[in-house]
């Protein structure tokens, strides 16, 4: 087979035959780098082509055995919620996050939970104390827990076809290198031949591999984007440094579904989970100032509340300011302009500040009577009694719309000791609570309530 010379984009996988300063797929700038591809003739990719369509075999909807369905449960609920239920043997799943966020710590607990599965936990970046270390300050990680120090890629891949372990972790992909490619450890090349490596073997032997990835600077994981679509499941480890609460993220599942968060404390003693979000995000809210206003949101099968915080000042310079922290911009953006345009609040001579407490991202509309309620709490100064929650989308009119499970809303709202919702009149509840509910068509029926304006 002939071999020649492309440039690949380090960055998101574009190839290119000559070297370009920036990529023309993802704007990156100095990402080229040269590559040896070899050359498959059409006439070979036909051959191949045959070669694999010969192999296939028709099956009949009822002879699929779903046995792959079976899953180890890691007995973390919050990663096994991640994970879809548990781990598939099989499977090869990239855990993502930046550095320093705990991802080496989860997957160590992860196997100390699961070591009847003989797992095997492969450092490629930290010594073997390190990794010690580390354990001691854990609690239940059981001195039998196997580990390997070992950067070679094809090492590693003979070691997982040869081990008893059902479950290995590698620690991190970008450390690890195969001497089949010329590229340095890291690049594009190197993280992207290695991966499809240990998929073959992961599918081959039925074993579960989890791969560690940094995250570049830009939120992809490994820099190259290319990894995600390589792999059956990706989940991202991602927190704010100034809490200490960690979020799981399913991004990709072959296996289950992408909505699900798992929440996680970062302690002195590893991690612990949180199994009720809304107790520590709500922690030491009762405050009365103005600006603050209760929301739930949908986070998988869970339902989460949160704190929505607004400021709104009065703009010094012409250009009023909008800065939004775990929200959508423009969704503040229409907001706001209903709320000046329906009823007069004078937000285009305003800088406006809105945060969402917690480091979550808020991508449930039923967010937004509640958010518009705190930034006109903040406008006029007037606190929101913190006993009160919020649910309701907004339309363009001013209207308040149905949101969806709403009576799982409410339920989480009952069981955390709240006394009154404010909710749309077009949601149908069927069952009684003990709570006091207010219904409303208009957002000026909300404001009425909560304001008692004139
Ligand atoms: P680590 O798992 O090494 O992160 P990653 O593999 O994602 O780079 O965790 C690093 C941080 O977590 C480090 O700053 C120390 C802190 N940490 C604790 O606070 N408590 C603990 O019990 C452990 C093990 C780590
Ligand atoms: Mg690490």
């Amino acid at each position: 087979m002939k071999e020649k010379l492309v440039y690949i984009c380090q960055n998101c996988g574009f190839e290119s035959a000559r070297w370009q300063g920036k990529c023309p797929e993802c704007g990156e700038w100095n990402t080229f780098e040269e590559a040896a591809k070899k050359v498959v003739s059409s006439k070979q990719r036909k051959l191949d082509a045959i070669k694999e369509s010969t192999k296939s075999n028709i099956v009949s909807l009822g002879d699929i055995s779903t046995d792959y369905e079976y899953r180890i449960k890691t007995n973390i609920n919050e990663l096994d919620r991640v994970l879809g239920g548990g781990i598939i043997p099989g499977s090869l799943i990239l855990i993502g996050g930046d550095p320093g966020i705990g991802k080496s710590t989860l997957l160590l607990q992860m196997c100390a939970n699961v070591i009847d599965y003989k797992p095997l936990y492969i450092t490629a970046e930290e010594s073997l104390q390190q990794i010690k270390y580390r354990s001691r300050r854990i609690k239940h990680i059981d001195d039998s827990l196997r580990l390997l120090s070992e950067t070679n890629a094809d090492n590693i891949n003979n070691i997982i076809k040869e081990t008893d372990a059902q479950i290995i972790v590698i620690d991190s992909i970008q450390a690890v290198y195969s001497e089949k490619i010329e590229s340095t450890p890291g690049s594009i090349s190197q993280v992207r031949e290695c991966s499809m490596m240990f998929m073959q073997t992961a599918k081959r032997t039925g074993k579960a591999v989890f791969l560690i990835g940094h995250i570049n600077k830009e939120g992809s994981l490994a820099g190259p984007k290319i990894l995600e679509h390589l792999v059956d499941t990706v989940i991202q480890f991602e927190g704010d440094k100034s809490y200490s609460y960690r979020i799981l993220r399913s991004q990709k599942n072959r296996f289950g579904s992408t909505n699900e968060i798992g929440v996680f404390e970062m302690t002195y003693a590893g991690l612990e989970e949180v199994n009720n979000p809304s107790d520590v995000f709500l922690a030491g809210i009762n405050t009365n100032e103005s600006g603050i206003a209760i929301v739930t949101t949908l986070e998988g099968s869970r339902t989460i509340l949160l704190e929505v915080q607004a400021l709104v000042t009065s703009t010094n310079y012409g250009m009023p300011q909008r800065s939004v922290n775990g929200y959508d911009m423009r969704r503040l953006q229409m907001i706001l302009a209903v709320l000046e345009k329906r009823f007069g609040f004078p937000f285009s001579k305003n800088d406006v500040f809105v945060n969402i407490a917690g480091g979550i991202y808020l991508n449930d509309s039923a967010c937004d009577l509640g958010i518009a309620s705190a930034l006109i709490s903040s406008l006029q100064d007037k606190p929101i009694d913190s006993k009160t929650v919020f649910i309701g989308e907004i339309g363009l009119t001013g209207e308040v719309r149905p949101v969806s499970a709403i009576e799982q809303r409410i339920s989480e709202i009952q069981k955390l000791g709240f006394t009154k919702i404010i909710l749309p009149k077009a949601n149908k509840i069927t069952k009684q609570y003990d709570v006091d509910i207010y219904t409303v068509e208009k957002i000026r029926e909300a404001m009425f309530e909560i304001f008692k304006f004139k």
